[in-house]
């Protein structure tokens, strides 16, 4: 299993955001995870797809390669934004299929502009829409709480969302990568990744720290 850590930039010093994303991926982030929020679908507000494609210059290693930049949408409606997105340069655009009027469309309209297609399901959320999109999606991200703010403490009962979605991937066959985001710590990884996370999405926890590296090897040590 090839884990990945994805740091969030809600948890960074906004006014530093490239030099953020250029220290933590010095530091060993897999992927940039970007918290996109409306203050309409969630109660709060943070950037948009000129910040991203700001930032994407700054989301390469010391070697040039490039580090997917991994779009969370806690948006209402989603397409527009989706578009835009795309075009600031995301790898991956996930969203809430409770967000959209239709998700199927949603799905094939951030993969025809190009990018990676990933639905969220938030605590209450049902899977159901699983049933019908999973052979359409690269990737499924549980949340461990309620969106909208970071350093929020995990719900337990997204373990038992990750083993329903592990047993929903493993049957489809499919390289779907599922992730995991809210209240993801040093303490607590292991236990998603035992449920069948193998993506890590952590804010507070690494950047509410002054060594990055050191965190995410803790994580790795974790994971290990
Ligand atoms: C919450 C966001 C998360 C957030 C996680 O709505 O989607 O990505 O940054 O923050 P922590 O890791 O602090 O729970
Ligand atoms: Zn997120």
């Amino acid at each position: 299993m090839t884990y990945r850590i994805a740091p969030s930039l809600l948890s960074a010093d906004f006014a530093r955001l490239g030099e953020e994303v250029r220290d933590v991926i010095a530091g060993g982030a897999d992927w940039i995870h970007f918290d996109v929020m409306d203050n309409h679908y969630v109660p709060n507000l943070t950037f948009g797809p000129m910040v991203c494609s700001a930032l994407r210059s700054h989301a390469r290693t010391v070697t040039g390669n490039q580090v997917p930049i991994d779009v969370h949408l806690m948006v209402q409606p989603v397409d527009a934004l989706a578009a835009a997105f795309a075009q600031a340069g995301a790898d991956l655009i996930s969203f809430h299929p409770d967000a959209s009027g239709h998700v199927h469309r949603s799905i094939q309209a951030i993969k025809a502009a190009g990018c990676q297609a990933g639905l969220v399901f938030n605590p209450a959320e049902p899977l159901d829409v699983l049933d019908w999109v999973i052979d359409d999606i690269d990737l499924v991200l549980v949340m461990g709480v309620n969106p909208g703010f970071g350093g929020q403490s995990f719900i337990d009962s997204a373990l038992r969302k990750i083993e329903a979605v592990r047993t929903r991937i493993d049957a489809s066959g499919k390289d779907i990568r599922l992730e995991v985001d809210g209240g993801i710590k040093v303490d607590n990884i292991r236990r998603a990744a035992d449920a069948g996370a193998d993506t890590f999405v952590a804010g507070s926890a690494i950047f509410g720290q002054p060594d990055y590296r050191a965190v995410i090897a803790r994580m790795r040590g974790a994971l290990r």
